[in-house]
């Protein structure tokens, strides 16, 4: 008889006691990062007398933690699959690097390379066969748990408890703490004219029938509020939102027409409302499933009609899209913009949408004031990193309209695109689409009723 592990229940401090000079340590991402531990690991350098650390994240949320501060810069290493603003912070510091990636082999790259010490993240409380689930998460937590030497959950009762391949066996688990702080949400931000106008735009470009994926934010958000009036749309996508739980209770999402799950909703992990973590609670019709499987581009095809929607920080005139930084300051990550817009497109009627307002409100270093500045810009900003290539760019979208890129040439992206730019800088992007040679003089009669009078 295989005798298996009991997982040892612990406080806090056991933790930080264990922890040894150059640990690595990987964390759960989103709603899965381990408060707790978040919020204590600083005292390993304080009260234990270790020395340094190494912590890999993605999407943090604990943006108050003390390891981020400056006062910890020289015992701590941060590496981050995707910045959030604490990181951006202890970026200056010179103790965080970004790993570029596309999240459908994030992690599966990066384990290949490094044996992380621990693992620690949020879960469920184990069921009476002694099975956790992972809860909010299946990006790489899972996996994590294989790649680390020890895992270290905190179990918490107001995680929901849900299905797909995220349940793991207490023997596969080496010590819980046990906590009960709320499920982080993220909160429902209203939204402005500018997103329903986008919302607008996309939703009327999507048939009944398809299946979906939606990014962070308001515009993602805004085209859910738009889809409400749909027929079996289906979803097959990394984030499950708060907007498909009202999508799925309004009947608009059917998920009948799928090829791949039909009847289920597909995810890699679960970020939103508390409305959201009650639908997803027990539910065996949400599956959150390893994101090194949901979001292949390949696996993301086999769908029909799948439609995927993101947004950008940049788009140049060429179509190259900059959603991961501002010329050289790392901003976020790519996620899974670059799989998810390349699957839609691998997808039978499939389309991939890039959603961004016209212009960004930006400081101007010599007056201090915050001013309007284009996001269709005549090159990305010099620095930047390009996320999704102007061979994958589909359509892009801004209030004013959208392009519609695919198998365009040079010249016609650049036309479309300035014609959705704001009408404060279209005929500026035309003169320096003309001076960097992607479009001619003899363009100009066919946009310069577009240009502002
Ligand atoms: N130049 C300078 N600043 C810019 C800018 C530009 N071109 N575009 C945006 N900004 C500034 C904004 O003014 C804003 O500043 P503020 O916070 O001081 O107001 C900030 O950058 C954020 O811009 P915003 O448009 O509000 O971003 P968002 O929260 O809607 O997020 C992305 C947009 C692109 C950063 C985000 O969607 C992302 O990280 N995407 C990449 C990953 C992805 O799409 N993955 C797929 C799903 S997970």
């Amino acid at each position: 008889m295989i005798m298996k592990k009991k997982a040892k229940y612990i406080k806090v401090d056991d933790f930080l006691k264990m922890l040894k000079d150059g640990d690595k340590i990987v964390g759960g991402m989103a709603a899965n990062e381990p408060q707790l531990i978040l919020a204590n690991l600083h005292r390993a350098f304080d009260d234990y007398d270790v020395k340094s650390l190494e912590f890999t994240n993605c999407l943090g949320i604990r943006q108050d933690a003390p390891i981020y501060t400056e006062k910890y810069s020289d015992k701590i290493e941060i590496s981050s699959w995707f910045y959030d603003p604490a990181i951006r912070k202890a970026h200056q510091n010179g103790n965080a690097s970004f790993i570029p990636n596309y999240l459908h082999y994030a992690h599966t790259k990066r384990f290949e390379r490094v044996k992380y010490d621990y693992f620690v993240s949020a879960a469920s409380m184990p069921d009476e066969h002694g099975y956790i689930s992972l809860s909010t998460c299946n990006v790489y937590e899972k996996a994590a748990v294989k790649n680390a030497k020890v895992t270290v959950l905190e179990v918490n009762p107001n995680f929901p408890r849900t299905f797909g391949d995220l349940e793991i066996h207490i023997s596969e688990v080496d010590y819980l703490i046990e906590t009960d702080y709320p499920c982080p949400t993220l909160p429902d931000i209203p939204l402005n004219e500018k997103d329903i106008a986008i919302g607008k735009f996309i939703a009327d470009r999507i048939e009944d029938g398809s299946c979906i994926q939606l990014g962070i934010g308001g515009i993602p958000n805004a085209v859910a509020e738009q889809l409400k009036n749909k027929k079996d749309l289906g979803i097959h996508t990394e984030m499950f939102t708060s907007t498909m739980v009202d999508l799925i209770e309004c009947g608009a999402v059917t998920g009948k027409k799928k090829k791949l799950y039909p009847g289920k909703h597909v995810a890699a992990f679960a970020f939103g409302n508390q409305k959201l973590y009650d639908f997803i609670n027990n539910n065996p019709s949400v599956l959150l499933i390893d994101g090194a499987w949901v979001n292949d581009p390949y696996v993301i095809g086999q769908n029909d009609k799948q439609v995927s929607i993101n947004a950008a920080l940049e788009v140049a005139l060429d179509g190259q899209v900059a959603s991961e930084s501002i010329g050289t300051r790392q901003f976020s990550g790519a996620g899974g913009q670059v799989d998810t817009a390349v699957g839609a497109q691998n997808s039978k009627g499939g389309k991939s949408f890039i959603a961004l307002y016209s212009t960004a409100l930006v400081r101007n270093p010599e007056t201090g004031v915050r001013e309007p500045k284009s996001k269709i810009v005549p090159f990305i900003t010099p620095g930047g990193a390009v996320t999704l290539s102007r061979a994958d760019v589909d359509n892009v979208v801004t209030e004013y309209g959208v392009a519609e890129l695919r198998g365009t040439t040079l010249k016609e992206r650049a036309i479309e695109l300035i014609k959705i730019a704001h009408p404060d800088f279209r005929e500026e992007l035309f003169n320096e689409g003309v001076s960097i040679g992607i479009l001619s003089e003899r363009e100009r009669p066919k946009l310069v009723k577009y240009f502002k009078k």
